[in-house]
């Protein structure tokens, strides 16, 4: 980059800093996420770093929080309110240790205690108080100046209004005031009746309760607050960390938890990760750990820069989101023939795993985000879920760029594609010739929940189809037959495989051969057919021959008609599943005969007591279980006869609500779906 280029760099991340922390700290109303954010400001400090002669007037490096608003009356902070220094890897965090090791001279024998607690994500606020009474509460603001929020501070239950025990003379406390994610779904279902947008994210809540005009609608709202630091003393309040913090617990506040006093970097990094693979099971945001020394006499000694205070750092959980270019889009057959617009990315990496690719999932999907190639997009990738595009960001649009044109026909077998009245997704339709979708469908056959052929995955099968050696299911079988000599020697002919490997391949399929026919069902991969319908469908034959007999008969006059009315008959199963169910029988019919020649198919097992209370509810989980596994209660349900789905719809009959719900909880109450909880879910099936 040349210097103009640098310096027209910084100026749009100065503006773009600007911009979002307007609208976190005065409008409570963020657009993107703080790992979003963190990214601008990492930019930002990398640039400053090269080239620090270009460093701007302006810079975000120079200032904490925000500029204030009028609404309040101003109070200014005599002990700064500053902010905490970042860190994001485990080599940071050693470099900060060695570092401040060697600022104070403490040699790597000597032991350097480090408190280590968790990073709320809510608003920091300070209280005064004076001979044990809370006169003033105020936010941070700009660090130097906050807003006197003292009204509305007074209603927060956990902030005391005078003091217990023992306490100096004059005293400052500060913390952090935030929102539990079970009072955030509660306010936001409130907002979502009154019609009011709802808040982003349990921070936003929390920031928008202690802003009020009224303090009435902060008193209204169950607000938390955790005692981490102190401002103006009149006498000091201990020498160590953990003596401040026992001290300030007897004066009645809550402190920050689960805590623990390191001794070295080994176990400040084990707490981290502890806490970073249990965080779902706080009731509250985090977004980090912060180590701060256990020793307080160092404070002062390490000083401040004007940002942070040099005792403490914080150790950043791994981002879920980063920027990127957007290289290419490029368009994926599935199994149904769904059309999915693939954005492929200049590779990034984030929290720790490389991303390539992110679904775009849909045509609309694609205008709703208004991306073109050549955009510097934000990709988040959030636990296990496939990574996804959340925006783009205008000012880096290049000049050249090229927009993003949807195939009229199928990239593979090049058919016209088609899209269906209600839907937003494009099909190709031509399911029996389109080789990409064939692959998708024999994908799904030998996966886990299907046949389960261990050693045939998608690789495997992608090779055996474009040699012509697996065509359709029943060609699986043929593997097996003792005179079919060649096709095993043209399988060994493949890299890859070996004697050992190929006849582990045939004890699989040996196995596979015996399946229960709502398997077989779910199998063949029909579009709206899961495994909950493939079990409905097969208990109400009496046994899987009447099924099969059925299927049959569909070339005969009229007998579609009367397959549909008989299917329309079961409880529990819808149109879209019955026509998709038909139309698969009668364009593949003759693969599905093929493949049952080689199976030994037997009826669906237990049959299912319809009384149950249970029996044919749609039943939908969110949230951590305490009592059972999720998947021991999906099974138990399913036993009775309960249809399990992923999302909520107005379908749903109940939402079985575990701890700390999420998206589902929200939209059940909109849709008025009946909640319960596991204990009360458990109780169905007790004798
Ligand atoms: S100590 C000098 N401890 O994080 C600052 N801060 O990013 C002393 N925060 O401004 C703060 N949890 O609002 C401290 N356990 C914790 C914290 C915490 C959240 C906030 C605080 C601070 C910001 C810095």
């Amino acid at each position: 980059m040349n210097k103009e280029d640098v310096i027209k760099h910084l100026k749009i991340l100065v503006s773009q800093i600007e911009y979002h922390d307007n609208l976190y700290y005065n409008m409570d109303l963020p657009e993107i996420s703080d790992a979003e954010y963190d990214q601008l400001r990492i930019q930002n400090k990398n640039l400053e770093i090269e080239f620090p002669d270009l460093v701007l007037p302006n810079s975000p490096s120079n200032k904490v929080g925000s500029s204030l608003t009028s609404t309040f009356n101003k109070v200014s902070h005599v002990v700064p309110m500053l902010s905490l220094g970042n860190t994001f890897t485990n080599k940071e965090v050693e470099e900060y240790i060695n570092k401040t090791r060697r600022f104070l001279k403490i040699n790597q024998n000597e032991n350097m205690e480090f408190v280590a607690e968790p990073k709320i994500d809510g608003l920091s606020a300070t209280l005064i108080y004076k001979n044990g009474k809370l006169i003033l509460g105020a936010t941070r603001g700009d660090g130097k100046q906050g807003e006197n929020i003292t009204d509305n501070i007074k209603t927060i239950e956990d902030i005391p209004k005078t003091l217990k025990g023992k306490y100096p003379e004059e005293i400052e406390i500060r913390g952090e005031i935030f929102i539990s994610n079970s009072e955030f779904e509660r306010i936001n279902i409130l907002r979502i009746q009154n019609s009011l947008p709802q808040f982003a994210n349990p921070r936003n809540a929390a920031a928008g309760s202690v802003r009020q005009l009224d303090s009435k609608v902060t008193a209204s709202r169950k607000l938390g607050f955790f005692a981490y630091s102190w401002g103006l003393l009149s006498s000091p309040i201990g020498k160590s960390l953990m003596e401040v913090r026992q001290n300030i617990k007897n004066m009645g506040f809550n402190l920050n938890h689960p805590v623990r006093l390191c001794l070295d970097l080994h176990e400040m990094l084990q707490f981290y990760e502890n806490i970073y693979q249990n965080r779902s099971n706080l009731d509250f945001d985090i977004d980090g750990i912060v180590y701060k020394l256990n020793n307080l006499s160092y404070y002062d000694r390490l000083g401040a820069t004007g940002h942070s205070p040099r005792y403490a750092v914080s150790h950043k959980f791994p981002p879920e989101v980063g920027l990127t270019i957007l290289n290419d889009v490029k368009f994926q057959i599935g199994r149904t023939g769904a059309i999915t617009p693939v954005a492929e990315l200049k590779p990034l990496t984030i929290g720790g795993v490389r991303i390539q690719r992110a679904s775009l999932h849909n045509k609309d999907e694609i205008s709703r985000l208004g991306i073109v190639i050549g955009d510097t997009v934000s990709v988040k990738r959030a636990g296990d879920v496939i990574p996804q595009v959340i925006n783009y960001i205008p000012d880096l649009r290049p000049k050249k760029n090229r927009a993003i044109v949807f195939p009229d026909n199928c990239p593979s077998c090049h058919s016209l594609l088609k899209r269906e009245n209600d839907e937003v997704i494009i099909r190709c339709i031509n399911s029996s010739k389109c080789s990409e979708q064939i692959k998708g469908q024999l994908v799904h056959f030998v996966s886990r929940n299907a046949f389960n052929i261990e050693g045939l995955g998608e690789k495997q099968i992608v090779e055996l189809f474009d040699r012509n050696i697996i065509k359709e299911p029943a060609d699986i079988f043929l593997i097996n037959l003792e005179m079919k000599k060649d096709i095993k020697e043209k399988i060994l002919g493949l890299s890859g495989w070996g004697a050992l490997s190929l006849s582990n391949l045939i004890k699989s399929i040996n196995n596979a051969k015996n399946q229960s026919i709502d398997k077989v069902i779910y199998s063949l991969g029909i579009r709206h057919v899961g495994l909950g319908t493939a079990k409905i469908i097969s208990k109400n034959y009496i046994n899987s021959e009447s099924f099969i007999a059925k299927v049959r008969t569909l070339a005969i006059s009229n007998s579609r008609e009367n397959f549909i009315e008989e299917l329309r008959q079961i409880n529990g199963l819808g149109d879209k599943a019955i026509f998709s169910l038909v139309a698969y029988f009668q364009i593949h019919e003759k693969k599905f005969f093929n493949l049952i020649k080689f199976l030994n198919i037997s009826d669906l097992l237990s049959m299912q007591d319809d009384s149950h209370y249970l029996y044919g509810k749609r039943i939908v989980f969110t949230g951590k279980f305490e009592f059972l596994s999720r998947t021991e209660i999906k099974n138990k349900s399913e036993k009775v006869g309960a249809l399990i789905s992923s999302q909520i719809s107005n379908k749903t009959d109940i939402l079985v609500a575990g701890l700390n719900p999420g998206a589902k909880y929200t939209k059940a109450k909109q849709l008025l779906v009946s909640i319960i909880n596991e204990d009360s879910f458990l109780s169905y099936f007790k004798e």
